[in-house]
């Protein structure tokens, strides 16, 4: 369904979201503090679309199946991701992702996907099991830890080996989470309007990108020292980028390698880990569901006890349950798109230069779509019921051209650090109820996500 060029007199403008705000800051206070509460109580009172000012910006809410179907399949001369993204170039680098032109970050996204396909996930799930275990085997027999910080560090060395690469995570590896983390804390609403205002957090982000793309111009100088295509017998995503060739069949430039890696670590790490993070806090919070998953832990993990990608495939209850975090607490709730013309958009009108914003977090909670919405209830995704698979439901992975091409990944990811953790140790939350934080881009629970631990031995896990 694509958004259809504006037939003027006939469709009207969505509803202004009510509330009495100044004409050109808009809601700014409420959006910063809490934008999904904003947009959900809009919803409410409004329908699924309406509209209001945002520091100077006219924004275009929309919610709802069809409305997704219509922004995700959009042509990008209609409505650009790349434009309402710029924001996020800092990061990325000149000429790499939003901050290249569709065609080249099509062409882009193609050179990494060999990196994310079924045959490399193999070699990836070995990865994460590895540091899954080797990061649990750091811990004390017993204690109260702070999941969120554990979860990150964790995605941290998972991403940064099977993206990266060993050489990096071994001359970077106790830098990088706050390296990450300062990258990370660079996007701001303050950024969506002028990414290079001289914030003190945009400084940080500046150092941090710095920093991380000099240590891998010095991967990439010893790999082709080492073997001339510069896979240096690695199979990570930078030997991926190093042995792509373009159209013309030259090697990519240096500058948009390093580019591509540092916004596939950006798109991937912390997002992951929240995933993660809400992923334990349901569970820990729903113990028949937890059992339910540790049995499915004892049918699939019998053999080798390796968590394969073949075994990791077969934990369909631990995945419904991840589903189901990413309904409720998807990691990205805010998508957008800059109209780029006059158009209508399910049946209502915008003007050339509207921002066009969806919401994963709204939108898996409409009652028409998911039954009893605010319920963690994973067996909604089981046959006949299957709610998610109406198209364009749950969009925690995006939809139509711009989907997730990382969702293999991040779900393997989510699904080995919880096979482990399940196996390892017995958690207990330390507070009953967890709060998203959406004072930031990615909303994790509200920190410290406190969680007591003990190890297990095997007899105890047998008996529980
Ligand atoms: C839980 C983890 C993740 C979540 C929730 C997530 C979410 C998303 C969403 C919602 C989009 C669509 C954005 C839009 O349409 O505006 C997206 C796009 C993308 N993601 Fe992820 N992502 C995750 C992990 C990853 C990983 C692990 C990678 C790569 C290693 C990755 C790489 C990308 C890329 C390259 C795009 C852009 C695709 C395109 O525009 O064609 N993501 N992601």
């Amino acid at each position: 369904m694509t958004p259809a060029p504006a037939d003027q007199g006939r469709r009207r403008t969505a509803p202004l979201l009510p509330g009495g705000h100044a004409p050109w800051l808009g809601p700014v206070m409420g959006f910063r503090r809490d934008p999904v509460t904003l947009l959900r109580t809009g919803r409410e009172r409004v329908g699924n679309a309406f509209r209001f000012p945002l520091l100077g910006q006219q924004v275009h809410f929309a919610c709802g199946p069809d409305a997704h179907a219509a922004v995700f399949t959009a042509d990008e001369a209609v409505l650009s991701p790349r434009e309402a993204y710029r924001f996020m170039a800092p990061v990325f680098g000149p000429g790499v992702a939003y901050d290249a032109e569709p065609e080249a970050m099509a062409e882009q996204i193609g050179h990494l996907l060999p990196a994310l396909g079924s045959r490399r996930l193999e070699a990836h799930a070995r990865v994460m099991e590895e540091e899954a275990e080797a990061h649990v085997a750091r811990w004390q027999e017993a204690g109260e830890l702070d999941l969120l910080t554990e979860l990150n560090r964790l995605t941290v060395a998972i991403a940064t080996r099977c993206l990266i690469g060993d050489e990096f995570h071994r001359r970077m590896g106790p830098q990088l989470p706050d390296l990450y983390h300062d990258l990370e804390s660079g996007i701001r609403l303050a950024g969506v309007l002028s990414p290079r205002v001289p914030l003190p957090a945009f400084r940080r982000r500046d150092r941090a990108r710095a920093a991380i793309a000099s240590a891998i111009a010095q991967v990439i100088a010893e790999r082709r020292k080492a073997t001339p295509e510069g896979s240096g017998g690695q199979r990570d995503m930078l030997a991926t980028l190093l042995a792509a060739r373009d159209t013309r069949g030259a090697p990519l430039p240096d500058e948009i390698v390093i580019g591509t890696l540092i916004s596939m670590v950006f798109a991937g790490q912390h997002t992951s880990a929240v995933l993660a993070a809400w992923t334990g806090v349901l569970l820990l919070r729903h113990p028949e569901h937890l059992a339910a998953v540790r049995e499915e832990q004892r049918a699939v993990l019998t053999g080798s006890g390796e968590a394969t990608a073949r075994a990791l495939h077969r934990m369909q209850v631990l995945e419904r349950c991840i589903r189901e975090a990413e309904r409720l607490h998807p990691p990205l709730v805010l998508l957008m798109r800059k109209a780029m013309r006059d158009l209508t958009l399910d049946g209502h009108r915008l003007e050339a230069g509207t921002l066009v914003m969806l919401s994963p977090a709204v939108a898996h909670r409409m009652p028409e779509v998911f039954r009893d919405p605010d319920r963690f209830d994973p067996s909604r995704y089981e046959a006949p019921r299957a709610e998610h698979r109406q198209p364009y439901s749950l969009i925690g992975f995006g939809g139509g051209k711009h989907r997730c091409v990382g969702t293999a990944f991040a779900y393997q990811q989510v699904k080995t650090v919880w096979s482990v953790l399940l196996r390892r140790v017995d958690l207990k939350t330390v507070r009953a109820d967890h709060k998203p934080d959406y004072s930031t881009f990615v909303p994790a629970p509200v920190a410290p996500l406190s969680v007591r631990y003990r190890k297990l031995s095997r007899r105890a896990l047998e008996q529980m």
